[in-house]
């Protein structure tokens, strides 16, 4: 089938000018087109392709509006959908897409800045993810939203959890897409509906912890998540992201926190939220998941000597997201690791 045409003709920077909505600077580019496309592609609601000697390219300085910028309105009656893509050197670009999740082709190695952050459950992976994402300026993967949605399918589907056949019937049913989101994150849309809180309830949560002990579950999100990071660059978060999603990024956290900690943590949230669980009925199910998670066959949660540990329990947010970001530093630069 013949391809739409190519959209237009731009500049890097001034496309991602346009998309940011502000100048950037030359060297910030790669990052900054990373999230440029993932917004372009949400605006244009189809994955949008980038080639790569163009993600090379980017390192170069970046010239000024010249030619116009390209518009970036969704192709009219397309058939077949077209690949908007931009060439820093105003060079046209190819079109070809078809993608099931919302990213474009696979990636075998990591092009971009990834940052593994794996560790128990209620020990602010989340917030410390998402803060030390926007410091260095890529998006921020929450894994465990994709394990959810598949749980929360299997849920709504009525399906016994107990029933491993039937649950990875069910899991095979959900329709996932990853949509960068306005707030540095990704969006996951299940079945075209985007899942928000839904996610989050406790019956949502336990039943998570058990679809994702099924390999056949776990091979699948972790393909999506691979393609997703691996494009834009990310921080991603998880259980399994240094040993299994990204085992080859230098940049590998590995966070925990007494359990005690971690509960009383995680029940302030709850009450927040208009729930009121006891704090020990909070500590006993934490326990119940760290125990589920790190003792399942398939991609335990494990820290070996590849990760940098910090123990978050005595820590502000703001402290492991510094020792975070100097760690990175460090390694970025080459230099031995500091004295203890
Ligand atoms: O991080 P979270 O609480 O949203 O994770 C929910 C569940 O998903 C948790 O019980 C473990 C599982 N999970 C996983 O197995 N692998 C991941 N990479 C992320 C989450």
């Amino acid at each position: 089938m013949e391809r739409a045409p190519v959209e237009g003709r731009a500049t890097v920077g001034a496309m991602i000018d346009r998309v940011v909505g502000a100048p950037v600077a030359a060297d910030r580019a790669a990052n900054h087109l990373a999230a440029a496309v993932g917004r372009l592609a949400a605006a244009v609601d189809q994955p949008v392709a980038v080639v790569d000697h163009l993600v090379a390219a980017v390192d170069q300085p970046v010239a000024a509006a010249d030619p116009p910028v390209a518009e970036v309105d969704p192709p009219e009656a397309a058939v077949d959908p077209p690949v908007v893509a931009v060439d820093p050197l105003a060079v046209e670009v190819k079109g070809v897409v078809p993608s099931g999740v919302g990213v474009v082709e696979s990636v075998a190695e990591p092009t971009s800045l990834i940052v593994a952050i794996d560790g128990t459950s209620g020990v602010g992976k989340s917030t410390v993810a998402g803060l030390l994402a926007a410091r260095l300026e890529v998006p921020m993967l929450d894994t465990g939203a994709t394990y959810r949605s598949v749980a929360l399918k299997v849920l709504e589907s009525g399906t016994d959890l107990d029933d491993r056949t039937a649950v990875i019937a069910a899991a095979a049913q959900a329709e996932l897409k990853l949509q960068p989101a306005a707030d540095g994150g990704f969006e996951v849309l299940l079945d075209g509906r985007p899942v928000g809180q839904r996610i989050r309830t406790p019956k949502v949560s336990d039943a998570t912890s058990r679809i994702s002990v099924h390999p056949e579950i776990r091979q699948r999100l972790v393909e999506v998540q691979r393609q997703t990071a691996a494009r834009y660059g990310a921080v991603v978060e998880g259980r399994d992201i240094g040993s299994v999603v990204f085992p080859r990024t230098p940049h590998k956290f590995f966070l925990y926190a007494r359990p005690q900690v971690r509960a009383e943590r995680r029940h302030a949230q709850l009450v927040a939220a208009g729930e009121a669980p006891s704090l020990s009925a909070v500590l006993r199910n934490i326990e119940e998941r760290d125990d589920r998670d790190s003792r399942r066959e398939a991609s335990p949660l494990v820290c070996d000597e590849s990760y940098y540990p910090i123990d978050t329990s005595d820590l502000s947010v703001a402290e492991i997201v510094e020792r975070m970001v100097e760690e990175i530093d460090r390694k970025r630069q080459g230099r031995a690791p500091a004295a203890v």
